[in-house]
């Protein structure tokens, strides 16, 4: 069931500089802090490991119900335009959309924005059609002012509004500043290295995070 306007308004797409930047984690800590639903469109490599939906459920540790299941599902551990031929799939871009909730949903890519799908889409592309804003996660460290500018210059072209910046990592406050200054946009929250990642520690940072509402408005807010 295709429930465009509950995605529209009532949910983020969670991207990243880079893939193992650590979305799943910060996806997991928002699915918590804001009771929101999980959605992986595209889960790619199952072949090495169970993939992200799993690993969410268990961090945020959600009701299945809450837990929506991708709507592809690829073996090997390659973009999905380069893993779907593999398998004789033909992913149908236009056909991927929210799954109906009432609940505020927490959309996950795989890897970065110009991950390719198909010939024709990049991730960029099924984000700009979800209609959702981005939250993009950075590491914190030496080499993200680069990888996040570019990011954001990329969002910003294709006319995708940017929720915030989530630095993962050791918090580096000149980072930051760089980003905000030179990106123009905020750092909604900083994660640090954790000892241990587990639904105990997510739900620690998940209360550090702000609220769905307060992101909403200071997005709404800006020129
Ligand atoms: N702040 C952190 N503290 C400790 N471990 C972290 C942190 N952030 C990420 N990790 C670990 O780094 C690894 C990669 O993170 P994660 O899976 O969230 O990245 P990803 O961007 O979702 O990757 P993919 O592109 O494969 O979806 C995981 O093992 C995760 O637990
Ligand atoms: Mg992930």
């Amino acid at each position: 069931m295709i429930d465009t306007p509950t995605c529209a308004h009532r949910g983020v797409f969670v991207t990243g500089t880079d893939t193992g930047v650590g979305k799943t984690l910060i996806s997991a800590i928002l699915a918590k802090a804001w009771q929101a639903d999980y959605w992986k469109p595209l889960q790619t490599g199952v072949a090495d490991e169970p993939g992200d939906t799993p690993s969410v459920a268990f961090l945020a540790d959600m009701a299945p119900s809450r837990v929506h299941a991708p709507a592809v599902v690829l073996q090997a551990p390659l973009p999905p335009w380069a893993a779907a031929p593999l398998e004789g799939v033909r992913i149908d871009t236009h056909a991927l959309t929210c799954p109906a909730t009432h609940a505020p949903l927490v959309v996950e890519g795989a890897g970065g924005l110009l991950v390719p799908i198909d010939d024709d889409t990049m991730m960029i592309d099924l984000i700009g059609r979800l209609a959702l804003p981005v939250i993009l996660v950075a590491r914190s460290g030496l080499g993200t002012i680069n990888h996040t500018l570019l990011s954001l210059h990329a969002l910003k072209a294709a006319g995708i509004a940017v929720a915030g910046v989530v630095m993962n990592g050791p918090p580096s406050p000149s980072n930051r500043l760089a980003i905000e200054r030179f990106g123009g946009v905020p750092v909604m929250a900083e994660v640090p290295a954790l000892d241990v990642v587990d639904a105990g520690s997510v739900a620690a940072m998940a209360a550090r995070m702000p609220t769905l509402a307060s992101v909403m408005e200071a997005l709404a807010a800006r020129p």
